[in-house]
């Protein structure tokens, strides 16, 4: 078989940084080619917070304001997530933000850049920025907010809904040791639009004191 051929028509990687911090491997994200989600998005949107992390949260991408201003949860749905941190006893301060996808899905010319779920291509073309920050910030607890972030981390056929609330083991294929516990619960976005926001959040809430527990021990 001819190789050469083989290997030019395989799409590109994302240059993770074999070594480094957050700086170098956000300064190597600004370069990923890995997937076409960086032709539409204004900014990459790195993972932030401290390093290391006893919590770190899971988005589905970056939103309006996100993308804009290069820095994850920042928008309304962003604060509202912030809020109920809080009030679940979690400093987000001390809190690892990141999403699936570290650009924006902006749904095809919607001047009103309305967004559309990233693809499973697209959630796996990201997935070692999201190994790499795991590495790095070595959480105890990851809550991963719906369906998007549950699958792409637990595999394709979680049900994400039926689920919600459970703690589950990251799986191996992660590669960390020991594994930190995952918690799904709902994206802040459901919430911050929903007629019943005050049931939603407190729901929110109460998922998020689980993660809380778990960072205690
Ligand atoms: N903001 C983000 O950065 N990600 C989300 O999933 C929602 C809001």
């Amino acid at each position: 078989m001819d190789e050469s051929r083989l290997s030019s028509t395989t799409e590109p990687t994302a240059p993770v940084p074999d070594g480094g911090g957050p700086a170098q491997v956000r300064d190597a994200l600004a370069t990923c080619r890995a997937c076409s989600l960086w032709e539409h998005a204004s900014t990459v949107v790195p993972g932030r917070g401290p390093v290391p992390a006893r919590a770190m949260v899971v988005g589905e991408q970056p939103l309006r304001t996100e993308n804009r201003l290069g820095r994850p949860f920042t928008g309304r749905a962003g604060m509202l997530l912030r809020r109920a941190l809080a009030d679940a006893g979690l400093d987000p301060d001390g809190v690892w933000f990141t999403n699936v996808v570290k650009h924006s899905r902006f749904v095809d010319d919607d001047p009103e850049q309305r967004h559309e779920k990233p693809s499973r291509a697209q959630a796996a073309a990201c997935r070692p920025w999201l190994e790499r920050e795991l590495q790095l910030v070595r959480p105890k607890v990851v809550v991963l907010l719906g369906r998007v972030p549950a699958q792409a981390v637990l595999g394709k056929g979680f049900p994400a809904r039926r689920q919600r609330g459970a703690q589950v083991e990251l799986p191996p294929s992660w590669g960390l040791d020991p594994a930190p516990t995952t918690v799904v619960t709902v994206r802040p976005t459901s919430v911050h639009r929903s007629r019943q926001r005050e049931k939603d959040y407190a729901e929110l809430v109460r998922d998020l004191r689980l993660a809380r527990d778990l960072t205690l021990y």
